[in-house]
């Protein structure tokens, strides 16, 4: 393990203003997603669509790194160049999504446990030699009136920390996502409340697997009332509840917190984002910091619609997104931004 590699590399990736760019779905969510706009679910269309999104010009100026799909990192452009190479001829540093997505969690009824410590130490050898200097492995928490139980905390978090463990010793940066679902009717205290819970036992985790803080980031949810929750707090709210919670228990040593969007709209979260980085600046021990792909990719992935003759004005709406999200790391986001096409 290469410490001060470690090091450099987390920090690169919340430098400058700049945030990750998640564009790792499965090959099954990304379906899901094409399905809806009636783009064909096949290799090639995936191969395409992830072109657009890297040959966007300037994208580079916004996002520090991308994170690919293990189909992805061994695709090419068009002109043959692979996918890991293009991101970092665009400036950006190339990640890739590890795990193997979830399965239930034996009895516990309602909750899941992420998979794909098995064989990691060599998949993680060979993504370092296609280039990836990062990787992500995401962990999924249900909220209800019961869940999540101690078991599936304590489970998925010392999954995450055998990840990060192993990443490290590969010279990869782990981005550790325990993400606190926003489905159901919970309330901001109840998040704020689990989202607490599942921070401390996965910072213990990580403490216990000797994975060091200031070489890995953490990709977190902002602290939400559920979907469904009848009362949904403003921005400048949200922003102090997710606050609250993190710097309770977020060691300083970590150089950054990547949200993820997890379901909110692209408007609401850049505004969330830039609201805590107004509000709180100056007095955060780490960066707070973007790793969004429905938030940057939604509108492009729209636009776009599987035909090469959009590409053009879906790079647009891709950039839009991620200059709102720069700016937004910044606190210098509103709804001027917004409305100035690119
Ligand atoms: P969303 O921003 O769409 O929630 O995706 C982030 C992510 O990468 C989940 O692992």
């Amino acid at each position: 393990m290469n410490a001060r590699k470690l090091c450099d590399t987390a920090r690169e990736l919340v430098a400058d203003g700049k945030g990750l760019l998640a564009m790792d779905e499965s090959n099954p969510t990304c379906n899901k997603r094409f399905a809806r706009h009636g783009i064909p679910q096949t290799a090639m269309a995936r191969r395409a669509y992830r072109e657009m999104i890297v040959t966007t010009g300037d994208l580079g100026s916004c996002i520090s790194g991308a994170i690919l799909y293990d189909e992805t990192i061994r695709q090419c452009l068009e002109d043959g160049t692979p996918f890991a190479q293009a991101i970092i001829d665009a400036g950006m540093v190339p990640g890739i999504k590890v795990d193997s997505g979830k399965t239930d969690l034996a009895g516990h009824p309602g909750e899941q446990i992420t998979e794909g410590l098995d064989g990691l130490r060599d998949r993680l050898a060979e993504y370092g030699r296609m280039g990836a200097r990062f990787a992500k492995w995401r962990a999924a928490i249900p909220v209800t009136e019961d869940l999540p139980s101690r078991g599936c905390i304590e489970a998925n978090a010392q999954k995450l920390a055998g990840y990060a463990a192993l990443c490290q010793e590969a010279g990869l940066v782990p981005v550790v996502e325990p993400e606190v679902l926003m489905d159901g009717a919970h309330t901001l205290e109840r998040c704020a409340e689990v989202t607490q819970e599942v921070l401390r036992t996965v910072f213990a985790h990580l403490s216990l697997q000797r994975v060091m803080l200031e070489g890995m980031i953490l990709k977190s949810n902002m602290v939400l009332p559920g979907l469904t929750c009848p009362q949904q707090e403003g921005v400048d709210e949200v922003a102090d509840a997710t606050l609250r919670c993190l710097l309770r228990v977020v060691p300083a040593a970590v150089p950054g917190i990547a949200f993820l969007s997890g379901g909110q709209t692209g408007v609401l979260a850049s505004a969330r984002l830039n609201a805590m980085n107004v509000r709180f600046k100056g007095r955060l021990p780490w960066a707070l910091s973007f790793s969004f792909a429905r938030a940057i990719q939604q509108p492009a992935m729209e636009i776009w619609g599987g035909s090469d003759t959009h590409v053009m004005p879906a790079q647009e709406a891709l950039l839009h997104r991620a200059r709102c999200n720069r700016a937004a790391r910044r606190g210098e986001y509103g709804a001027k931004l917004e409305s100035v096409s690119t």
